[in-house]
């Protein structure tokens, strides 16, 4: 691992891979950035028009269109290839379609001596994670997924609003899958160090906007509706996405420690093993340094354990 470099390589120079490489450039958190693309071309077009900002950067960034040999000396490998999500369309649906791909970028970066750490995309992402696990024989600690990262920022944004809160002195999680089957530990939602179930039963305490039940439903659904309610609006969703990648890449290259929601193999934590999941994890400069398990309750468990068989359901159904 070469903090020192912060070389990072991205694979697929669509709209996720571009805004992510958009927001590192604005933020400048590597010093290299080599775009791979199945179309060669697409990533030399996105390299210039990238090469172009520069110059109103802050940044010094080296940006280029690559090869997969070129992932060998990288710190971070991104992947964002994929075929996107069709209007309607479930990111379980996706699956097969992008399991095949994978192997036709996993297999070459492996083979040019990668040893950094995998961040993977693509949709269904827990899977995708959990494919470029198996595939590359890594670590788990080293391959890791976007997750319910997005979700998470989607989460304290709207809980923000609804309690006029700066959204970074929420502390709150989405957990699971990031699909259909996330959810809300309601348990473990705080404002600074204050339970927001709690606040349901202090009418009006302290001007605070009163926060319950069925508004905490509303934002839970509101949540975990996002993607299809930008999907339909502007066919695809990127630039939350992008930017939560551009987080996580920071963690990693600055060894931050820092606490982010990533699929995470989990192993024992939660009583789930060999399944990918959305759950608040440390990241630092290898990877996942380790996952925090949280104090779920009874039921909160359960909803994690029904989010995990699905997750296990739908991997099994693709080894078949
Ligand atoms: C979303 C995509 C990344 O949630 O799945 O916006």
């Amino acid at each position: 691992m070469r903090t020192d470099k912060r070389k990072v390589a991205l694979i697929g120079t669509g709209m996720v891979g571009m805004s992510y490489a958009y927001s590192m450039l604005n933020q400048n958190i590597c010093n290299e950035l080599v775009l791979i693309d199945i179309n060669r071309k697409r990533a030399e077009g996105e390299a210039m028009d990238l090469n172009h900002g520069l110059a109103f950067s802050a940044s010094n960034m080296k940006i280029y269109a690559g090869e997969y040999k070129d992932t060998s000396d990288a710190d971070i490998a991104v992947i964002c290839a994929g075929v996107a999500q069709k209007p309607g369309e479930s990111r379980l649906n996706l699956l097969k379609r992008n399991a095949a791909v994978f192997k036709s970028i996993v297999d070459p970066i492996t083979e040019s001596g990668f040893n950094g750490i995998f961040l993977v995309a693509t949709n269904p992402v827990d899977i995708m994670t959990r494919i470029t696990y198996s595939l590359s024989g890594f670590n788990p600690r080293r391959v890791l997924g976007s997750g319910t990262a997005l979700d998470t920022a989607r989460l304290r944004y709207l809980l923000g609003e609804s309690l006029s809160v700066d959204p970074r002195n929420v502390h709150a999680y989405v957990m699971g899958e990031h699909g259909d089957s996330e959810f809300v530990p309601w348990s473990q939602a705080m404002i600074a160090t204050k339970p927001i179930l709690s606040l349901c039963d202090e009418q009006g305490e302290g001007g605070m906007e009163v926060i319950c039940g069925d508004e905490l439903k509303r934002i839970e659904e509101d949540v975990r509706g996002a993607a299809y309610q930008i999907i339909e609006a502007k066919s695809a969703t990127y630039y939350g996405i992008g930017m939560a990648l551009s987080r996580i890449t920071r963690a990693i290259l600055g060894d931050e420690n820092s606490v982010l929601t990533v699929s995470a193999m989990l192993r024992g934590e939660y009583g789930q093993n060999d399944v990918y999941a959305g759950v608040p994890c440390i990241i630092n400069k290898n990877g996942i340094f380790r996952v925090l398990p949280l104090d779920l309750n009874e039921e909160e468990k359960k909803r994690l354990g029904e989010s995990c068989d699905t997750l296990r359901a739908s991997f099994d159904e693709l080894e078949k």
